[in-house]
């Protein structure tokens, strides 16, 4: 008689989280986020929204509590990250896929002969403009890029002008960009280089879609760009050299996980970063710092996803440990 009653297992798992119960003590909470991040949404999606978003808080939750205890060097927060699947984050904003390199281009490599001073912070020195949000659009690449040109022309001028993303989204495609869909910086610089200039974000402003045409205007050259160089691949020694004389470099990292999507604080590391990197950001420093007794060095990446997330929009990420979620591996600067 049981035969006859046998629900196949695939459905019965797939009924099961169609009816999870939501936590009715976490409806303030759930309200004040949604009010907080402005979302609205179908009755039908807010119960799907709301079991994401319970999943992600309890995950941190558990994160901040085994953190608190020492077994971490950083802590999480909730965030405007928090109705999505680390699978609908990945899809969305991690724009940057490893290509192999046809342009000719510049090898930096570490030189034996070079001191480094212990730390270096470029935001310190006036060559790092506000934290941007790149929102629903995986054009991370352009906005790595932007910030390395934008350290590049405050350097040769003294001036720190905002550069304009969309115009690298809009115009750079026949390179191989693909817009909101991901792209590479070094590509980004040969469009600059290529076309003699790029437009800043004053007048070419950010738009966060990838349907509109180039636009690009030639009275306004606000960086441009004559040698594009790569950091010797994976050496972080050649990146500190990097960082350390020339400014504010592109680096890509491995961002595809949960405890790097809802990073608030601290040192990050994690057994779940790998090297394949899928993420452009931009490296304006690193540093040392004290934890539980131990001296732990860190590079200073600033990211796109506004100062909502991390330290007011910047990650410290470990350095010095095997080249951690491959910061190293497609590290890439601009140069006049
Ligand atoms: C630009 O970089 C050069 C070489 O690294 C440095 O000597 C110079 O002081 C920098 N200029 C500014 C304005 O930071
Ligand atoms: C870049 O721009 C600066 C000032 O806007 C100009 O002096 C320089 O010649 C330009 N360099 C190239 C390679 O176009
Ligand atoms: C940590 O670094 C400081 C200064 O860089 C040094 O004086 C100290 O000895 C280091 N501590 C450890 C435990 O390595």
């Amino acid at each position: 008689m049981l035969g006859t009653m046998a629900v196949p297992l695939g459905l019965l798992l797939a009924l099961l989280g169609c009816t999870a119960a939501l936590d009715l003590a976490l409806e303030e909470a759930w309200e004040g986020w949604k009010s907080l991040y402005a979302k609205e949404y179908t009755r039908e999606a807010e119960a799907v929204r709301r079991e994401v978003w319970e999943k992600n808080l309890r995950r941190i939750e558990q994160h901040n509590h085994e953190e608190s205890r020492g077994q971490h060097t950083f802590r999480l927060a909730m965030n405007h990250y928090g109705d999505m699947t680390d699978e609908e984050f990945n899809q969305l904003l991690n724009g940057f896929t490893p290509a192999r390199q046809e342009e000719p281009v510049l090898l930096f490599h570490a030189s034996a002969a070079l001191k480094t001073p212990a730390e270096v912070d470029w935001r310190a020195k006036g060559y790092v403009t506000p934290v941007k949000n790149q929102g629903h659009c995986g054009s991370c690449w352009a906005f790595s890029a932007t910030g390395a040109l934008e350290g590049l022309v405050f350097n040769r001028t003294g001036k720190l002008v905002v550069l304009s993303e969309q115009n690298l989204i809009d115009c750079s495609r026949k390179l191989g960009n693909n817009g909101c869909h991901g792209g590479y910086m070094t590509r980004a610089f040969q469009y600059v280089r290529e076309n003699g200039g790029l437009n800043s974000e004053h007048i070419y402003p950010y738009l966060a879609t990838d349907t509109s045409s180039c636009r690009y205007n030639p009275q306004d050259r606000a960086a441009n760009c004559s040698a594009i160089w790569l950091v010797a691949e994976g050496s972080e020694a050649a990146l500190e050299q990097a960082v350390a004389t020339v400014g504010p470099v592109s680096v890509a990292v491995d961002a595809s996980g949960f405890f790097f999507h809802f990073y608030k604080s601290g040192v990050f590391s994690s057994m779940f970063c790998s090297k394949q990197v899928n993420h452009g950001m931009l490296a304006v420093g690193y540093g040392t710092s004290q934890e539980g007794g131990k001296n732990v060095s860190y590079w200073i990446l600033k990211n796109s996803w506004s100062e909502v997330w991390g330290e007011q929009g910047y990650i410290r990420l470990l350095k010095g440990a095997d080249n951690h979620c491959g910061v190293a591996s497609q590290a890439s600067f601009p140069l006049l």
